[in-house]
């Protein structure tokens, strides 16, 4: 156990966390599973205070301590591919949207309302193409955000150790989770890459305000306000089944101890958060021209239109369906970041041209690290860069920047 610990505490990636040596602890009990959280939480009392039955449930992140890159064809192949990987329980937990998961499969169905409107003869140059953008003063080789995100540890045993390698290694932006399984000091020391704290509000502002404490303090430089997880969230068929994905401690809190949701949530908040870190604000999950406005009369560095993926109201609009709408009331006052369904470079694409400066992608880069840790997180992220590279080619312009209305059509 004390070899493990020292090699995953050291560098889980670098070192390789092979199969093989996971299976050896396997193979000593429950001490795979002990291991794998201690060291990535940085806290053994957290998992002192697992239950016995929890710690001896077959934790399907034993088997996999992989770090590889692999070509993506696309993410429904990508998906069935980790599905084979994931124990039922965790797959419907990450995969199944809220309700009758009509919103979550209108976020797939919405990019069909707009068609691209090729652009040719324009003399661009592939590989000249220019992806960048600035966020909040940090400037990003490419719009591909890495969307906050709980328990990376269901699917990896680095847990966000290798996202923020994987992400680093591609130049993304990384947004963690305050339900990360690793801890914010950990995932900050993990890599070199730029990095956001996303937090949700807990009923205690006096523990919200040290959480974000400590996110400043361990150089986090904004931070994202998630205001849709105020209630339902969970897939039907997860709660049907027992809610069955294994029990992994947080990172970020004391043993035991989870957010207590604030139901309450207010523009004041946006405003406490601002003064308690001095950091920029976004604001995550907003649907409504009207919000968007108020986020920014609140003082909002930027806005992050988002639905939570299908996972928050089911009924709630697809993002690209209300995007629009919002970016004419933004007019470019802050940033606006896009998220919810976005599977394609095609879909990058349309948002960008319908007014996102930048979009957060969720659930495939959990397979891609699921499959291929820190490489197969920048798998994902190398696919999308080249989808998108190919689209902006036959739009016929240079760079994103330049993408707009011409480029996109309501069908
Ligand atoms: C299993 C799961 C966990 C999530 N955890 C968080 C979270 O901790 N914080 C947060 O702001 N959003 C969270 N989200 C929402 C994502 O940030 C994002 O809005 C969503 O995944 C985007 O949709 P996509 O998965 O279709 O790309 C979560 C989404 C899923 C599916």
């Amino acid at each position: 156990m004390q070899d493990m610990a020292e090699v995953t505490e050291a560098d889980p990636v670098a070192h390789n966390l092979s199969r093989r040596n996971i299976l050896k602890f396997a193979g000593a009990g429950v001490a795979a599973t002990s291991l794998a959280a201690t060291s990535l939480t940085a806290s053994g009392a957290a998992w002192a205070q697992v239950p016995e039955e929890a710690k001896t449930e077959p934790l399907d992140i034993v088997r996999k301590g992989i770090d590889k890159a692999f070509e993506v064809f696309n993410i429904d192949i990508l998906e069935e591919q980790a599905k084979k990987v994931y124990s039922e329980g965790t797959y419907v937990f990450v995969a199944n949207g809220a309700g009758r998961q009509w919103t979550l499969r209108e976020n797939q169905r919405a990019w069909d309302d707009y068609a691209l409107t090729p652009n040719r003869m324009n003399g661009i140059v592939r590989d000249k193409i220019d992806l960048s953008v600035t966020l909040l003063g940090e400037k990003l080789p490419h719009p591909f955000i890495v969307t906050p995100f709980g328990s990376h540890g269901l699917h990896h045993p680095a847990a966000e150790l290798a996202t923020a390698r994987g992400a680093a290694k591609s130049g993304s932006l990384l947004c963690v989770s305050s339900a990360s399984t690793a801890s914010m000091e950990d995932i900050a020391k993990a890599s070199q890459g730029p990095k956001w704290f996303q937090v949700y509000l807990d009923v205690d502002e006096g523990f919200s305000r040290e959480v974000l404490q400590r996110a400043k303090a361990a150089g986090f430089k904004a931070i994202i306000l998630t205001v849709d997880s105020i209630g339902q969230g969970s897939s039907d068929e997860y709660e049907r089944r027992g809610k069955p994905r294994p029990w992994l401690p947080y990172g970020n809190f004391p043993a035991g101890r989870q957010t207590r949701f604030k139901t309450d949530l207010s523009w004041d908040d946006v405003e406490m958060i601002h003064k308690v870190t001095g950091l920029p604000v976004v604001v995550k999950g907003l649907t409504r021209p009207e919000d968007a406005r108020a986020a920014i009369a609140a003082g909002a560095g930027a806005v992050q239109v988002s639905n939570h993926g299908g996972r928050a109201l089911d009924g709630t609009p697809a993002s690209i369906t209300v995007l629009a709408p919002i970016a004419e009331e933004v007019k470019g006052e802050v940033p606006i970041i896009m998220d919810s369904g976005i599977r394609r470079g095609t879909d990058v694409v349309k948002a960008l041209a319908r007014g996102a400066d930048a979009v957060a992608i969720g659930r495939p880069l959990m397979y891609g690290l699921t499959l291929g840790g820190a490489r197969g997180v920048d798998s994902v992220i190398k696919y999308f860069h080249t989808e998108t590279v190919d689209t902006v080619l036959h739009c016929g312009v240079d760079k994103i920047a330049a993408l707009g209305n011409a480029h996109v059509r309501h069908v």
